[in-house]
Formats: structure tokens, sequence, C-alpha cells
């Protein structure tokens, strides 16, 4: 049995992740467990994250940081992340982390809108930062993992900061409603919004990591995805620390041989993943799993995008496990509606509400959508790890709630088992991989293109990555598309943008169609792609 070690009114999240794991007696526990790209392996017991943490929190003392300033991780799977990121949550400093793929433009939204202090990278990505650092007046300091020196002009050394602080850190009375850690959302209109959660959200972290990933005391507990995205922080990092559970990290990318390689030399109990990677898996041959020894494991969960029903039945075949699938949203912090152990499963359903959670299945106007009908997928307000806001953006966050639902963006259907069915969004956001793109992000990069006149951009269905970005695009007279420019265009959105939000494919047409007040008619494209039906244009404006 695994309880949340959490005593009285103090919800510091770094706190109860460390300094309280050592009070409750795993000081000498493995907490981390991290795993170079070779394999080599490196553990942390929590009494090391505990002090590395504290040095961590009074590094940014030392640098003047203030509760509720604003500090993000930009670094692919490091070591310093964690501490770093606890160290700042005990300082009461709000931690954001940034996927490291982001690009110029990316960056500068996300650290420009949040008005961010300082930042945690390494010296690979320093000449980007550099770039648009004097766009962002705020950023003091940019903090190097690999650097030995204080390079100047705020440029920082991280093994020098922590050097030279002490292990030894107080962490102040934190209540429930203390901001925490925050994560860039897209949405299909306007700049990506910040969504700022509270400590208090270690609730709903620490019971869903307990009775929806079943972890106990002494599993292994591996979860896939990046720091960079709430499943990273929320499954990553709080659940399964608040917990006292060991976790594992991998730093290599993904590679079917190595991972099956680390689930049994780990003896890995819990794998919490997500379907493009699990459908990758399946495309490999089923020889490969034949040599492994998986008998430890317990059971294997997704998140992020639909789960079709033939990686559960591959599952079953090859691994001998079902994969429970997990729903939940940046905005939810937390899982809220899944497939667990004990529940019955229902290949391609993302499972029942968890206790106390209230989905619903409404309709535009509020009223109550039938079972078996299609319609907005909202859950009843008030679970502790629900946002508090979107930064800078208080007229977003109202417009997510109705008469006291919160709307998720996402359509859904309910069986008459209360089973929950995921039909896609409501908006044009775009879903690759797991990863939210907005459309908007990237028809405004590839605008900045001299070549480009317009663009709209769409997600189309794609077998393995559930969506795929295509970007329709045209061309100022007298330019010709050439496979010159499709490069361009390319290394343009992967550079400003993330390699993530790069079109996939390209279409060149005359005009982008446009509705009569100049919006752009992703449907109309959408439907263009597919060869469907275009519907009602009665709005589009005259050609
Ligand atoms: O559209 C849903 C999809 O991912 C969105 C949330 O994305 P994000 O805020 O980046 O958080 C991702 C990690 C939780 C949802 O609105 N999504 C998430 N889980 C599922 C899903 N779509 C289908 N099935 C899921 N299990």
């Amino acid at each position: 049995m695994v309880t949340l070690e959490k005593s009285g009114d103090q919800f510091n999240i770094g706190h109860i992740c460390t300094t309280a794991q050592c009070e409750a007696g795993r000081g000498d526990k493995v907490a981390l467990r991290w795993i170079s790209a070779a394999l080599e392996r490196t553990d942390f017991t929590f009494s090391e994250l505990d002090r590395q943490s504290n040095r961590f929190a009074n590094v940014l003392g030392g640098l003047g940081f203030q509760p509720e300033e604003i500090f993000f991780t930009f670094l692919p799977k490091a070591t310093e992340q964690f501490f770093a990121f606890l160290g700042a949550l005990k300082a009461r400093v709000v931690c954001g982390t940034l996927f490291a793929n982001f690009g110029e433009e990316a960056l500068l939204d996300r650290l420009g809108d949040s008005r961010a202090r300082g930042i945690l990278t390494k010296k690979h990505f320093l000449k980007k930062l550099l770039r648009i650092r004097d766009r962002l007046p705020n950023l003091e300091y940019i903090i190097l993992v690999d650097s030995d020196e204080h390079l100047g002009n705020g440029v920082l050394s991280y093994q020098r900061l922590m050097d030279e602080a002490s292990d030894f850190f107080q962490v102040a009375h934190t209540g429930p409603e203390t901001p925490s850690v925050l994560h860039y959302t897209s949405g299909s209109t306007g700049k990506p919004k910040g969504v700022l959660h509270h400590h208090r959200a270690v609730l709903s972290q620490s019971y869903t990591a307990a009775h929806v990933l079943d972890l106990k005391d002494d599993d292994l507990f591996w979860c896939t995805a990046d720091q960079g995205w709430v499943t990273g922080t929320s499954y990553g990092i709080i659940g399964p620390w608040s917990l006292g559970v060991t976790q594992i990290h991998y730093a290599g990318n993904y590679d079917a041989a190595a991972w099956f390689a680390l689930l049994e030399r780990e003896g890995i109990t819990i794998w919490y993943s997500a379907p493009t990677a699990l459908r990758m898996l399946m495309r490999e041959s089923d020889e490969l799993y034949g040599g492994f020894d998986l008998s430890r494991l317990r059971h294997i969960y997704s998140v992020g995008e639909p789960l079709n029903p033939e990686v559960i039945h591959w599952s079953r075949r090859l691994l001998n496990h079902d994969i429970y699938d997990t729903w939940f949203q940046t905005e939810t912090g937390a899982i809220m509606i899944c497939n667990r152990p004990g529940v019955e499963l229902r290949p391609g359903s993302m499972g029942t509400p968890i206790p106390g959670i209230q989905p619903a299945i409404l309709g535009d106007d509020g009223g109550a959508i039938p079972d078996g009908e299609q319609g907005n997928l909202c859950v009843k307000v008030g679970w502790p790890s629900m946002f508090a806001t979107y930064l800078n953006n208080e007229s977003a966050y109202e417009s997510k709630f109705r008469d006291g639902w919160y709307y998720t963006g996402d359509t859904a259907r309910r069986d008459s088992d209360g089973h929950y069915w995921f039909m896609g969004r409501s908006d044009d956001v775009i879903n690759t991989a797991g990863h939210l793109i907005s459309p908007f992000e990237v028809e405004s990069a590839l605008l900045e293109i001299p070549e480009i006149a317009e663009s709209g951009v769409i997600g189309a269905p794609d077998e393995l990555l559930y969506e795929k970005v295509v970007a329709f695009i045209s061309l100022h007279q007298g330019v010709e598309y050439t496979t010159a420019l499709e490069l361009k265009i390319r290394l343009h959105i992967s550079n400003k943008v993330s390699s993530i939000a790069t079109p996939q494919e390209i279409r060149v047409l005359e005009r982008i169609p446009k509705n009569k007040s100049g919006k752009i008619m992703r449907r109309v494209l959408k439907a263009t792609y597919l060869g469907a039906d275009i519907g009602d244009i009665s709005t589009l404006e005259e050609q």
C-alpha cells in the first residue's frame, strides 16, 4: 500500500516528493534510476533527490527569485531537470517545462508571455535563446547544465551554482492554492496558452498514481513521456514520487530493442506510454519480443491519443497484457477517465471516470446529449488538479466554463454502461503523436517565408501518428514551387516552431479558402484533402 506523504496543510509538491519521503523512512530508497542513452544505470536515492532539489531551491533564492516568479526548464531528458523542477517548487517559484524540440518562435511566445526570469538549458540551445533574448526583457538568467564556468551576461554554470549552494533548505508553508507548474498548450486560434496549476494538484496526481496506475511500494515505474508535457510532470515526476515509488527515466530515444531490454533488465513493473510509441512497437517483427522475459511487468497504460483496439489485441497476444487507456489534458492535470485493473475493458473506449470525477456529454447549448450520441466532453468543476487559470488570459479561461461545467474541447460519446468513447476535437487543434499542435502557430510561421502569400494548416488522419500536419499554401505571383522551397519551408517550421510541427505534406493552391471575415476555412481544406463533401460554404468569401 502506498499513500501520499503529506501532513497537515503543507501542500508543497517539492517537499512531498523528497523531504516527506525521507521523513517516512525512504531516505535510502532509490527514487530515480537514471538510464543513459548507452543503457548505463545511475541511482539517486530520495535523500539525494532531497539534497539536490534543496541546493537548487537555494540557487534560485541566491539569484533573488521570489515566490510565484517563473522559471523554466528547457532540456532533453536530464537528471538536472528533476532537481531543478522540485527545487523551484520548494522555493515556491513556478516551474514551467519546455519541450526540447521547440524552435525560436515557440520559445519566444512562451517565455515572453510568462515573463520568465530564468531558464535551465544546455549549451547546444544557447544560440537559439541568445537570438531572441533582446525580445525577452525579463529573462535575466540562463543556466547551463554543461558549462563549468559562468559565461557572463546572466549566463551561468549550473554546476558552479550548485557547488556553492547549501543542501539544506527549509520549505516554507505552502497552501493548496499556491501556483506550482506551468505548461503551455496550443489552441486553434491565437498564441499558446499558459496552463497554470496549484500545489493542490498533487492530491489528484497521487490518487490516480495509486488507484489507476496501481503503484505499490516495491514497484518500478517507467513513464516514457518527456518532461516538456503534462504527462511527464504529473506522472514522470509528481504522482509516483509523492507516493515514494521508484521511477526509471531513460535518456535514449525510441528504440524497440532498447526499450524491451530495459523492461526486462530493470524488471519494470508498471509502464506508462503512448499510442504512437505502442504502434511503432507493433510494427516490429514478432520475433523481436520472443526473447524477452517480461514476467515482472504488471500493467501497461497509454495516454495522449486514441488507442486503437488493434494495439490492445497485439499486446494481449504478444505481451500477455491489456493496455489501459487513460484520458486527461494539461488543463485537468491528472487522469480523469480511464481503463484500469479490475474494471471491464472495452477496446477502443477510454474507459470510465475515476471516483469523484463527473463527466458529461453536453450539446453546444449546454443540454445533455443522450447515451450513444456524440457531444462535447465536459467535466463537472471542482476536482483538485483543475487548472488555476490560463496565464494572462482570463477570458480564454472563462470561456471554457459554463454552468459549473468545464468544456474540454474534445467530443465523445458515452455508451449505456457508462464507458466513454473519444470521437475527436471540437476545435482545429492537431494531435500528432500525442503532441497538440496549433494550426495557427504553423500558419503564422509559414507566412514569414517571403514566397508564401497565404497558408492554412490542418490535421489529417495518419495510421501511425493518429494525425499528421498538412499545410496548404498559396504562393506570390511568379514564385514557382520547387524542392528547394519545400526544404526551406520544412526547415523554417522546424527552427521556428518545432520539428514535430513540421508539415508531413505540403500542398499548393491558387488561393486559401477564407470566409467573408477573412478566417481560414480549415473545414474546407480538410474536406478537400479527404475528398469529402465540402458542406455548407455559404460564408465563403467571393473568389
Ligand atoms: O484530445 C485529447 C487528447 O489529448 C488532449 C490533451 O492534450 P494535452 O493537453 O497535451 O495532454 C496530453 C496528455 C494528457 C485531449 O484533449 N487525448 C488525451 N488522452 C487521450 C486523448 N485522446 C484520445 N484518447 C486519450 N486517451
